[in-house]
């Protein structure tokens, strides 16, 4: 049994928000802080515990606020930092938690502290961001030092032109990397972004990339994947660098144990376990719990994300069971989710979001995820199953600079090539950013009752905001939301079988039904989901008891019927 210390980030539910699209209360068509908190009670009822907000800090924008040019204060057009103060005072006053987003790989190339970096070679805060001198061709035509490729296409090297030097950004290049091999810099991030929130009563924060901040010192070129572009992905490169532990455990020494903290970091490209749960294991005191993205990379492309592979149902057992069973028998923790700011919406991407499906795939996703070992997180929207975009929605729609960088470059490197452009618009249909960052749908007024402004939001609304929206879901009692709701409270009811329990998948290879296991001690629960719009035949696994169904998203039935509707999803107990 996995050795599970009740604390109060492991039984929480956690609520993510997008600030720009949460709730805008002052109509200027972005979201803000005083939206948030006109929505806190509604929150609370959904049966959450700890709120994660996105960045909102004082950003230019280029990345939405991943790219912050003062940790101290607030993006202007969210509120203040007396609002984020109120936040938390209505979130403590509630009994809830709220989390920030830890954005410390990289500043905003307008941070104060870059502007020093590049203003001259012998600034003293030079060193606290990676110059590097050109490297030259053979021909003498200059070439970055080395052959990474940014997050968001294009080289990771940024030419300065005033010093003659290059600048590594592993992100856009309005987000210069800091150096963490410097200890001076190391400090002031603690100082600047981490205990000033945290005075502030912050209970905690999401780390964004949380393993790229040590990348060595040789930064050497990446092995060509992707022939005929200089460009070539180094995730193996630069995550998980030889001081990447040290760095974590200094910080966790230096800030973090000061406080009460729920600490989860974003941790991608790191496929084995046990290196995982040096990370998260309680004896090294680095981080709570991390996010492993399989799931929500299923099916995205080798050399880039967005040529759209597809997937089978048994990759995304296999990845379930991996990230649950990873932490069996030792005292780390896992994170459940499917979906977040960087992803297409879980019905789009999973299930169906067809108009016959999508309420039934919403919840049965819900009980997918509220059945699942870990610290469970939603993101805004999913709890009314908001899905994708629509499919006519031309590229101008999409604001998001990782879909449109790359659609740019593959329309220059094609030469504005149709089948090619296609390819990509189809993979961003699925997988783009932007599907969760339109306006939450509170209502069937316009704009879905995000902002009051006349020209609407900063962001396209969902076409059918009018069909899926929280007012009309709250008193309908068969509404996905209130599934979720039903849902959230019987994790709670049985919480050491779904929240501690050890879990076991059953029939690996069938590529139409999900059926696992949980366990702890004597009990049992058996989760049973058809993920296709056809009837299946529910194989029962042989579990040597009586199966009681607890809770089903297709009403009338009792739980005995041998077959599995469309996207049915059924819980049993086993007595
Ligand atoms: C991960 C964040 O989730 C994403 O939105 C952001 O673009 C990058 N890190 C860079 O900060």
């Amino acid at each position: 049994m996995t050795v599970t210390q009740r604390i109060w980030w492991k039984d929480g539910v956690v609520y993510q928000i997008y600030p720009a699209s949460y709730k805008d209360s002052n109509n200027d068509g972005l979201g803000d802080i005083p939206g948030i908190i006109s929505k806190i009670d509604y929150i609370k009822d959904l049966g959450i515990n700890i709120i994660w907000i996105s960045p909102m800090y004082d950003s230019p924008q280029h990345d939405m606020g991943y790219d912050i040019s003062n940790y101290e204060a607030v993006y202007a057009p969210y509120g203040t930092v007396d609002d984020m103060e109120r936040l938390v005072e209505a979130c403590h006053s509630r009994g809830m938690r709220l989390i920030l987003d830890l954005v410390v790989n990289h500043t905003s190339d307008e941070h104060e502290w870059f502007k020093e970096s590049r203003s001259s070679k012998d600034n003293p805060k030079r060193d606290w961001y990676i110059w590097k001198p050109a490297r030259y061709a053979a021909d003498g035509t200059r070439i970055p030092p080395n052959n990474w490729r940014s997050f968001f296409s294009g080289s990771a090297w940024q030419w300065d032109e005033h010093t003659q030097e290059y600048y590594l950004h592993l992100f856009a290049k309005q987000q210069p990397d800091l150096n963490w091999e410097n200890p001076v810099t190391r400090r002031a991030i603690y100082d600047s972004a981490m205990e000033f929130w945290l005075k502030r009563g912050v209970d905690g924060f999401r780390v964004d990339t949380v393993n790229m901040y040590s990348k060595g010192t040789e930064l050497k070129d990446a092995p060509i994947i992707d022939p005929g572009i200089f460009e070539q992905p180094a995730s193996g490169l630069f995550c998980n660098g030889p001081r990447m532990h040290e760095f974590l455990r200094e910080m966790n020494a230096e800030v973090l144990s000061k406080y009460d903290t729920m600490i989860v970091g974003e941790l991608p490209h790191t496929p084995d376990p046990a290196h995982v749960l040096r990370y998260v294991g309680s004896g090294d005191k680095q981080l709570d719990m991390v996010f492993q993205f399989d799931i929500v990379d299923l099916g995205t492309g080798k050399t880039h994300k967005y040529e759209y592979e597809g997937y089978q149902l048994s990759g995304m057992k296999e990845v379930i069971r991996k990230w649950q069973q990873f932490i069996d028998g030792s005292d780390g923790w896992t994170t459940a989710f499917c979906e977040n700011h960087d992803q297409g919406r879980s019905v789009s991407r999973y299930t169906s979001d067809a108009p016959q499906w999508r309420e039934r795939s919403a919840k049965m996703l819900a009980m997918m995820m509220c059945a699942m070992t870990g610290t469970l997180f939603i993101y805004q929207g999913q709890e009314i199953g908001m899905i994708n975009a629509p499919k006519d929605w031309p590229i101008e729609d999409y604001k998001d600079i990782e879909s449109v960088n790359y659609y740019n470059s593959v329309a220059q490197r094609t030469n504005n090539d149709p089948k090619a452009l296609g390819h990509v618009m189809k993979s961003i249909q699925i997988l783009g950013r932007d599907h969760a960052r339109l306006p939450m749908q509170w209502d069937s007024t316009p704009y879905a009752g995000f902002t009051g402004k006349k020209d609407g939001a900063w962001m396209r609304t969902h076409d059918l905001y009018k069909e899926i929206n929280v007012a009309s879901q709250l008193n309908k009692p068969s509404s996905v939301l209130n599934f979720w709701k039903k849902m959230l409270k019987t994790r709670k009811d049985y919480k050491d079988l779904f929240i501690h329990g050890q879990f076991d998948a059953f029939d690996m290879q069938n590529q139409e039904t999900f059926v696992f296991g949980k366990r702890f001690g004597n009990d049992r629960a058996v989760v049973a989901l058809n993920f296709t719009d056809e009837e299946q035949v529910f194989k029962r696994p042989d579990v040597g008891g009586k199966m009681e169904l607890l809770v089903g998203n297709v009403e009338g039935g009792d739980g005995s019927e041998e077959k599995l509707m469309p996207y049915e999803g059924r819980i049993y107990l086993v007595c």
